[in-house]
């Protein structure tokens, strides 16, 4: 079993270096709606440095000590620490006694919930974070397994068993995914290979293991939390769902 990819936030950060498409969405957001932004999952602060950057006040929900340290250190490095709150917490048993304009779970962070008492809990919690007229917004993976040459859920290695290899930094990835329909769990491991001074064969792992959801199993879960009103986009852009759709994106109202 390889060490869990948040337990190692540099190699996180490498492979998503490039990540950008949601980051747009999400500032979007936070100006229409305005802070503090309460952020669950919020990492190595990827979006929360997106969002601080651009004046918002960011309470960020990071139970990984790794990931929470990192996060602080690189808002730190880019001037806007004293915007962002991290807070060690599980979003399932958030009690911040505070509410706020906008909650959001960037990158699939939901999708570290195993059961429904979990997402219960976690949507629960966002839900009585909100005041009045309050949004919260998140992505999740559309699952999508079995023929080979489409995406998988994690957008990552196509059909289960396919390894997919590609050029990253100054080494070679290599990504391929386990699907357990029955449980709608996938698993998506990372090996990074790169060659050391001497010679010798530098190895990172990791693995990321995520439950995926329907589109209406999440939109029903949101609904029996108390949100009134739901949409589901096909992607950042809002634009609508589409069979090619490769994340949805929820947007949901108290
Ligand atoms: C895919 S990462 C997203 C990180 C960051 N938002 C980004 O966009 O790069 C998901 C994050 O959710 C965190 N997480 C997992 N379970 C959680 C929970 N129960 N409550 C809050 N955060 C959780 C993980 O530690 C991880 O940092």
């Amino acid at each position: 079993m390889s060490p869990d990819l948040y337990d190692d936030p540099e190699f996180y950060d490498l492979l998503h270096a490039g990540y950008r498409d949601d980051l747009a969405f999400y500032r979007g957001l936070a100006d229409d709606h305005g802070g503090p932004v309460l952020e669950l999952g919020a990492g190595s602060g990827r979006v929360t440095l997106a969002l601080a950057q651009a004046g918002h006040a960011v309470l960020a929900v990071e139970p990984s000590p790794a990931m929470r340290a990192r996060g602080a250190a690189r808002l730190a490095a880019a001037g806007c620490g004293e915007r962002v709150t991290w807070i060690d917490a599980d979003m399932r048993a958030l009690d911040l006694e505070a509410t706020v304009p906008l909650a959001i779970a960037p990158f699939h962070a939901l999708m570290h919930l195993p059961t429904l008492d979990d997402q219960d809990a976690a949507l629960r919690a966002v839900n009585r974070h909100l005041g009045p007229g309050g949004a919260f917004a998140t992505d999740v993976f559309v699952p999508r397994f079995g023929a080979a040459g489409t995406a998988g859920a994690a957008g990552a290695a196509g059909a289960p068993g396919a390894v997919r290899a590609e050029r990253l930094g100054d080494g070679d990835l290599f990504v391929w995914q386990t699907d357990d329909a029955a449980n709608q769990v996938v698993v998506t491991e990372h090996r990074w290979d790169r060659v050391a001074d001497d010679g010798g064969l530098l190895r990172r792992r990791a693995s990321l293991r995520q439950r995926y959801f329907h589109r209406f199993e999440l939109e029903r879960a949101l609904r029996a939390a108390g949100f009134a009103r739901v949409r589901t986009f096909g992607g950042f852009g809002r634009a609508p769902v589409t069979q090619t759709a490769t994340s949805w994106v929820f947007l949901a109202h108290v």
